[in-house]
């Protein structure tokens, strides 16, 4: 376990620009910093951080939070985890006791399993170079590969023994319980009670997370018969998300990122084939489909990925649909094409280095030129298939978001098939005229919810009848929570404080949202033992889910206003101008939402009553409805509003 004076120290020492700046790309605007999100697809840069208050924020996915917040999300850590990163990160000395086999037990479930993997794979490295049997088979074979030791080493490979427990054994003894071994995917448990390892006999690649830590492993037989599999891959687990993986990520990003493009290949030993050859900026799928959240974790580094695809036609044609995937998450798909019967792995050995980083280099075609010539030679004598090749490289080519490049594109295949350029654009219309009306209904949603972000700063009226009145609740509870964790200790007429205000006039409310709830409760606890906190304390304290509110509410209208101004044309006043005025007109807003809310409630009441509703029951609900008709006009009054029911 970490001990609390390390995690304060890395609070203290890791700087929020810096720690962001490894994974996004941050340009200075302001006294801020501003970003493409790394979390959506986007054109223009919705994700700021604010070095003084050392958060960041993206509207486009609304996250937000602090340096350990970010890694978290951004390399899907755990606390302990991107505490601990960032202790590497910066320098700071850990220091992990050995664990007793009691302190293993007694670890969080997921820490656990992370640390009986990474015992796994010391394990299986270990055997394959100090045991003789993993000697003579393993590393032999390997060596055989042309896998140098440097190699073996960087990507962990191991040696599984060719016997049923030799590793849970070892493990138990270490103090693992069956149940995290289990749950790690390292043993096999059948129904009938046999539990045996998972891997047995065969070379390990260990498969890593972003950071490098070891999530899951492929086992290689090394038999010749078909019989066996020849991959015995790690179950899904609490850690390992098949789909979210790709192997050889945790080598690659920074090379990715260094010479702007991904090569993307099929196997583990074709991503350490094209290490051997010096070419570093490469990941595998692992034998399956690419998946979108692959795809988002190479644009995350950059947005040109070139597809290696081994020489057989029949796979050729099958991966083309899913490289339209990738254009729509506006990359720059190119794709190299192995001679008959090679791959990677195989052609890479017989060029050697150079020649075969020049193939590389002289053989990537961009994709829809790729696709349009494979498809035209297909179809070059009959008609009909030639109609489906255009609508097909057609449908590709709508697919990117980028407009210049679907003109380029379509000025291409105009070229490279002799068709008018004319007859291609009336085909992509008709599919992006398609596309649109799809999309509108989403898109009506989106900007609603944008407007309602800015709602009740008296900036701007959303249309209501939109929204619930739950909702409407919700952001109005919102205001005030943020009224109070910003404002809260400045004056509100002479002696008290905005909070002695609003706290006053919020003892006769209930809160209806959960978090919200909370928030108001953590204020009057520390007010009790004598301490104002405020949004700030919150970020860098509160249990996760208040510390996203918390963020939100420093970051999203003011800290922001400038970028509000920009993108929605909508000027932010200056609210401490008016404070006073601001926190009672926001009370009374809530107040009146409440009261509407009753009102609807009166109304289902009096219209549910039927003959076997007593008179004087009836009688009580529409008083009260009176009542409340006549508060509703009271704070409207106040509120300037006029109602029309
Ligand atoms: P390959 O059969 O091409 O294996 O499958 P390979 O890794 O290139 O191995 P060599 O070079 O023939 O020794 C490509 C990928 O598909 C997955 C693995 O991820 C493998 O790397 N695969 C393949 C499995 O998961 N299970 C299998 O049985 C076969
Ligand atoms: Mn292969």
């Amino acid at each position: 376990m970490i001990d609390d004076k390390t995690i304060e120290e890395v609070k203290q020492r890791a700087d929020i620009v810096e720690v962001i700046s490894d994974f996004v790309q941050l340009k200075k605007a302001g006294s801020n910093y501003k970003a493409i999100s790394p979390f959506v697809d986007e054109k223009t840069p919705s994700f700021f951080v604010s070095p003084s208050k050392e958060i960041y924020k993206c509207f486009s996915s609304g996250k937000g939070g602090d340096a350990i917040s970010f890694v978290m999300e951004f390399d899907g850590l755990s606390y302990l985890e991107a505490i601990k990163y960032l202790a590497e990160k910066y320098g700071i000395d850990i220091q992990e006791q050995e664990q007793t086999p009691e302190q293993i037990l007694v670890q969080n479930e997921r820490e656990s399993i992370f640390i009986a993997l990474n015992f796994a794979k010391e394990f299986y490295h270990d055997l394959l170079q100090n045991n003789t049997e993993g000697q003579s088979i393993g590393l032999s074979y390997f060596k055989e590969r042309g896998y140098d030791l440097k190699t073996i080493e960087k990507f962990g490979l191991g040696y599984s023994l060719e016997e049923w427990d030799s590793f849970m054994s070892s493990a138990l003894k270490k103090g693992f319980s069956e149940d995290i071994l289990d749950k790690a995917g390292l043993i096999v448990k059948k129904e009938e009670g046999k539990v045996y390892d998972r891997f047995r006999g065969r070379v390990i690649f260990p498969i890593h997370n972003l950071t490098g830590k070891a999530i899951g492993f492929g086992a290689r037989t090394l038999r010749k018969d078909k019989k066996v599999p020849k991959y015995v891959n790690s179950p899904e687990s609490q850690v390992y998300h098949k789909s979210d993986v790709l192997y050889g990520m945790h080598l690659a990003k920074r090379f990715m990122r260094d010479q702007d493009n991904c090569f993307l290949v099929e196997g583990y030993t074709d991503v350490i084939s094209m290490h051997l050859s010096g070419i570093e900026n490469v990941v595998a799928s692992s034998g399956t489909s690419l998946t979108d959240n692959q795809i988002k974790l190479i644009h995350r580094y950059t947005k040109n990925i070139t597809v290696l695809f081994d020489g057989d036609a029949a796979g050729l044609k099958a991966s083309l649909r899913g490289i339209d995937m990738i254009l729509e998450t506006d990359m720059n798909v190119r794709v190299v094409v192995f001679p008959e019967g090679e791959d990677p792995d195989s052609y890479s050995k017989k060029l050697g280095s150079t020649d075969f980083s020049d193939f590389l280099k002289n053989n990537a075609v961009d994709f829809i030129r790729f696709k349009a010539e494979l498809l035209s030679n297909e179809a070059s004598n009959d008609p009909i298939k030639k109609a489906e090749t255009i609508k097909d490289i057609v449908h590709s080519i709508s697919i990117i978001p980028d407009s210049v490049k679907r003109s380029v594109y379509i000025k291409e295949t105009s070229d490279l098939l002799g068709i008018e350029e004319s007859v291609l654009l009336s085909e992509q219309n008709k599919i992006l005229i398609q596309k649109r009306k799809e999309k509108s209904k989403k898109a009506e949603r989106e900007t609603q919810d944008q407007l309602l972000q800015l709602n009740e700063s008296g900036v701007k009226t959303i249309e209501e009848s939109s929204i619930s009145g739950e909702e409407i609740i919700a952001l109005q509870e919102k205001e005030t929570i943020r009224i109070l964790y910003t404002y809260g200790a400045d004056e509100f007429e002479e002696d008290d404080h905005i909070y002695d205000f609003i706290l006053s006039e919020l003892e006769e409310i209930d809160f209806k949202t959960q978090v919200y709830k909370e928030m108001l409760q953590l204020f009057k606890d520390h007010l009790d033992k004598g301490n104002v906190i405020n949004a700030e304390y919150l970020v860098h304290n509160a249990p996760h889910h208040i510390k996203n509110e918390a963020v939100d509410m420093i970051s999203e209208k003011y800290l922001l206003s400038k970028e509000w101004e920009d993108k929605f044309e909508i000027i932010v006043p200056d609210e401490k101008a008016n404070l006073g005025k601001m926190v009672e007109g926001n009370i009374l807003r809530l107040k009146f939402r409440l009261v509407q809310q009753m009102i609807d409630e009166k109304m289902d009441d009096i219209k549910r009553s039927n003959e076997n509703t007593s008179h004087s029951e009836v009688e009580a609900s529409l008083k009260q409805f009176n009542v409340l008709k006549q508060a509703e006009i009271q704070i409207a009054k106040q509120l300037g509003i006029v109602i029309s029911k």
